[in-house]
């Protein structure tokens, strides 16, 4: 049951679609989660008894309607497999895409709107940041827990962590997931909530829209990491050590 004390964090897990008001609302519910209901709108100066009733609203028109992935009770193999196919999919060819179409906005409206040399500056920065970070939840992290996944099945011994424990790349990619939302946060400042201006073009437009987009994909996904994947994952690891 959600009520004002629940944490942002649990209200997204309890109910997937309360982050589409959170991301309107701009309540943090990824990396920032973790705080009462109440205290993310009292800094966010919006009325928790409206944002109650929204909530409870959303809560009754959904119960007659399946809910596309129930990620809590996903296994870490289905939430894996989701996180790669639909969130790293599209962030990769979102980057490849916005990244030439942020240059080339800069160039037509530099003159006229010097932020975007700053806009395109944090998004590059953000892009070379995500990249590294993708792969090395792809190529190290992702696979260790999938091999956890299957070691618990097979009842053996879980496998051998050249990290020491998966709370050390847990704890950097959560660290690295801060980085990215912070780089965020100054560019949704920087284009005021992306609202583009009078004399903007199509593309100026269609990159504003798409920032908005990724970010909002980003968020999502980032909670998934941060607040499904990762604490399933070492309480795997916790019990797998406890087995052996
Ligand atoms: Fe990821
Ligand atoms: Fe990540």
């Amino acid at each position: 049951m959600i009520n004002s004390q629940t944490t942002v964090r649990e209200v997204a897990l309890q109910m997937p679609e309360s982050t589409r008001l959170f991301e309107k609302l701009k309540i943090d519910y990824c990396c920032g989660g973790n705080q009462p209901l109440a205290n993310a709108c009292a800094s966010a100066g919006i009325d928790i008894d409206n944002v109650m009733r929204v909530l409870g609203k959303m809560s009754q028109s959904n119960s007659t309607e399946a809910s596309a992935l129930d990620f809590q009770n996903a296994s870490l193999t289905e939430l894996i497999e989701h996180i790669l196919n639909t969130h790293h999919v599209f962030t990769k060819s979102e980057m490849e895409r916005l990244q030439s179409l942020a240059d080339k906005v800069l160039n037509a409206h530099g003159g006229n709107h010097p932020e975007l040399v700053h806009m395109d500056e944090l998004f590059t920065r953000l892009c070379a940041d995500l990249k590294p970070h993708m792969f090395k939840e792809e190529q190290v992290l992702f696979p260790y827990i999938l091999a956890m996944t299957q070691a618990a099945e097979l009842n053996q011994a879980g496998p051998f962590a050249p990290f020491g424990t998966v709370n050390n790349p847990v704890r950097m990619m959560m660290k690295e997931h801060d980085i990215a939302g912070q780089i965020l946060r100054e560019l949704r400042a920087l284009t005021s909530d992306y609202k583009v201006p009078p004399d903007a073009c199509i593309s100026y437009r269609t990159l504003y829209e798409a920032l908005e987009n990724f970010e909002k994909d980003l968020h999502q996904h980032i909670h998934l990491e941060n607040n499904v994947l990762f604490p399933k994952a070492l309480e795997l690891e916790n019990a797998l050590l406890q087995q052996s």
